[in-house]
């Protein structure tokens, strides 16, 4: 068994290191270990070119984007540390994230349903903003089955090991042994049943819908309860199905800029001239 701890932090063994660590220890001797600090990448910006759509193609850009994607293909498990930075994910995962529109059309590969846990070190309560969905997506744009996510406090690099949660951190880790999932999320915090982010959009009329996954139901609201009913036939993005039809619409798109493509130039030629100028840093 080969598992893969993810270290989004700059920070060395600052609290995700550390908790990628400790959940290490809890695994068997013979299991293999690997770390791979995410910011040790060299990873560009996606320049939107599209040339990775189609099955088997891989990103043009020279970097260490096809690395990473290759120890998530070589891995068995995936354990994810990554802290809240204002209110969101540390640049690294969205980095990565922007540059995934080539696992889209490559659902059969990646569609393995690798199980993946999640921990999420932050220092300020409330504070947690978007993180927890953000790198629950992350991992699910990869494919990988997420079973578990815990978010813990943590400020100064090894504060974790001090947090009230560190037994959680371990049994979390357990639960890569028995494949077993955890569920953190308070017992009086409405998520999505499907994915379990807590980002719902509640619109009148009964009906919500989940910002990350696109799962849709209605909701009921009584005394002291609100009730959430999952559609039977909603849709489920992250799902080898969904991630396969977003490929298609993808690829839609851009065979639809290929047969457009003198139309495009024409209504950009009017804009590149207007009245304004570029900045530009001075530079040393
Ligand atoms: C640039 C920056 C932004 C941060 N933003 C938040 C935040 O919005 N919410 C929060 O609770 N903690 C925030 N933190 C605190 C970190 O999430 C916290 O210290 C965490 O334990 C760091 O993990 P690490 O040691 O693995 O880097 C921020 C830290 C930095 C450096």
């Amino acid at each position: 068994m080969k598992v893969l701890g993810l270290v989004a932090s700059p920070r060395k063994l600052g609290n995700s290191e550390i908790i990628v660590r400790e959940m290490m220890k809890v695994l068997p001797a013979d299991w293999q270990k690997d770390l791979l600090r995410l910011n040790d990448l060299r990873i560009d910006r996606c320049k939107a070119c599209y040339a990775c759509l189609a099955a088997g193609r891989r990103c043009i850009i020279k970097d260490d984007l096809n690395f990473f994607l290759d120890q998530i293909l070589a891995a068995d498990k995936v354990i994810l540390a990554a802290p809240v930075y204002f209110l969101g994910p540390q640049t690294t995962l969205k980095l990565i994230n922007d540059r995934m529109i080539s696992i889209q059309n490559d659902t059969a590969a990646y569609a393995t349903g690798k199980q993946c846990v999640i921990v999420i070190p932050h220092t300020v309560n409330g504070w947690e903003g978007y993180a927890r969905e953000s790198s629950m997506h992350f991992a699910r744009f990869l494919n990988l089955n997420v079973t578990g996510v815990l978010t813990v406090r943590a400020t100064l690099p090894g504060d974790v090991t001090k947090c009230e949660k560190f037994a959680d951190i371990r049994r979390l880790a357990a639960s890569l042994i028995d494949g077993s999932t955890l569920d953190f999320t308070p017992a009086d915090q409405i998520c999505c049943p499907d994915c379990g982010s807590s980002l719902l959009q509640i619109f009148r009329r009964n009906a919500w819908r989940c910002a990350i996954c696109d799962c849709t139901g209605s909701w009921k609201a009584g005394d002291n309860e609100f009730k959430l009913r999952r559609s039977d036939d909603a849709h489920r993005r992250f799902t080898p199905e969904g991630m396969a039809e977003h490929g298609r619409t993808l690829t839609q798109i851009k065979d639809e800029y290929i047969a457009r493509r003198e139309e495009v130039k024409t209504m950009q030629l009017p804009y590149q001239k207007a009245a304004a100028v570029w900045l530009e840093p001075a530079g040393d």
